[in-house]
């Protein structure tokens, strides 16, 4: 199957892992040998529940054998889509109340840049250096990092960067902005939380440039921090919210949030500003609510950042220069590239899944589903401590 994986499957390294899946279930996957593989990753923050998590997969099965696509998005009521972006709604602060929901991040993000655009009638749209918001052509664009997009030029004109934490870049955020786009904490660039009131600065001079301020919480969202949403940390409410990745707990889904008088602004010059086939799917819809259901009702949020706790409490070693990050979206900072390089790899030959980050070479990724127990966390930890002892310089 391998071989076939490699060529009839588009690949987009030279070196996949290309582990071999048999089915996943809980903090493990197991693959076609029948070997177990404790997931530190959880398909890069993507299974907030772990894998095939009950209530979702009722959820799931349920609206499956009831209707699964009747129209495109917005044009009929569908139950699922109403409940989830209602309950969402509720926890969210009152100016964050409309909520368009698509099929993936990099749309959301799309949605959101229109959105301000469109809002605001002004073009300039600022980006953090480092930042990664997705892989379409306007995500792309507010990607701050070069030599992954020079080969894709011309991208959409109009867009700026700026230092994420430079207070003194800030000036750049003028009244012909129309959007400044930000992770909350930046992922691909080695989990860099804003520190020094940054955000709040920034909320503060959008709010005098009448410019739209967009917080990517694709990663961060959805309890991974600690909070539902990592801007509850930084005191600063964006005006479009970008969600996706842990939302559905595993299935393909992107969002984005604002006020109802903001987002109705895709209503009209032009009707139909913004339109998809599948987003608001009833049965994608049904996976959001029964995840954000089970991350609210629950100890799940509280219980992330005890676990972040014992990581950090456990992962000390002097090859390790540092932990980055916040509850459940953390990355271990290696002395360099090659010994980050030698943990991810080691681990994944003992059972254990690490990962990358995109633009760190540094970084080893830990973002494990929230449901991990603390005993598989102790169990992972043990494992890269180990190779870290074995490791020869
Ligand atoms: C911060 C951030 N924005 C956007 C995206 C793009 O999301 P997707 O891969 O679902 O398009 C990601 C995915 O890694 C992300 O981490």
């Amino acid at each position: 199957m391998k071989e076939d994986f490699l060529k009839y499957q588009a690949q987009t390294s030279p070196y996949p892992l290309a582990l071999q899946i048999s089915h996943a279930k809980g903090s493990y996957i197991y693959d076609t040998d029948g070997k177990a593989h404790l997931d530190f990753v959880a398909g890069v923050s993507a299974c907030s529940l772990g894998h095939c998590h009950p209530k979702v997969v009722e959820a799931v099965q349920k609206q499956a054998e009831t209707y699964m696509h009747v129209m495109v998005y917005g044009e009929y009521v569908q139950e699922p889509a109403v409940a989830y972006t209602k309950l969402l709604a509720s926890l969210l602060p009152p100016s964050l109340e409309t909520t368009y929901m698509v099929n993936s991040g990099t749309e959301a993000v799309e949605g959101a840049l229109k959105l301000a655009r469109r809002a605001t009638g002004r073009s300039q749209l600022l980006a953090a250096r480092h930042a990664y918001h997705g892989n379409t052509m306007g995500s792309l664009s507010v990607m701050g990092y070069e030599e992954r997009k020079s080969a894709f030029r011309p991208l959409i004109p109009d867009v700026g960067f700026i230092r994420f934490n430079n207070q003194d870049e800030l000036e750049k955020i003028t009244d012909k902005t129309a959007a400044v786009i930000l992770e909350t904490i930046q992922g691909g660039a080695g989990f860099i939380e804003p520190t020094n009131r940054y955000l709040k600065k920034v909320r503060q001079r959008c709010n005098a440039t009448g410019t739209m301020l967009i917080l990517d919480e694709i990663q961060p969202g959805f309890g991974r921090t600690g909070k539902l949403f990592a801007f509850e940390h930084y005191d600063c409410v964006p005006d479009i919210l970008v969600m996706g990745k842990g939302m559905a707990s595993g299935l393909p889904v992107g969002a984005f949030t604002a006020s109802n008088e903001l987002m109705s602004s895709l209503q009209d010059s032009p009707k139909l500003g913004h339109i998809t086939t599948f987003g608001g799917n009833p049965v994608i819809a049904s996976a959001c609510l029964a995840t954000l259901k089970e991350i609210t009702e629950t100890q799940l949020i509280a219980d992330t950042l005890k676990k972040e706790a014992l990581v950090r409490k456990l992962l000390k070693h002097r090859l390790i220069r540092e932990i980055r990050g916040k509850g459940l979206m953390l990355a271990l900072i290696m002395e360099n590239a090659e010994i980050a390089n030698h943990v991810i790899l080691e681990c994944a030959k003992r059972g254990l899944i690490l990962f990358w980050l995109l633009f760190e070479p540094r970084a080893v990724r830990i973002s494990p589903p929230l449901t991990m127990s603390a005993e598989e966390i102790e169990s992972g930890c043990g494992i890269i401590l180990e190779v870290l002892e074995g490791y020869k310089q």
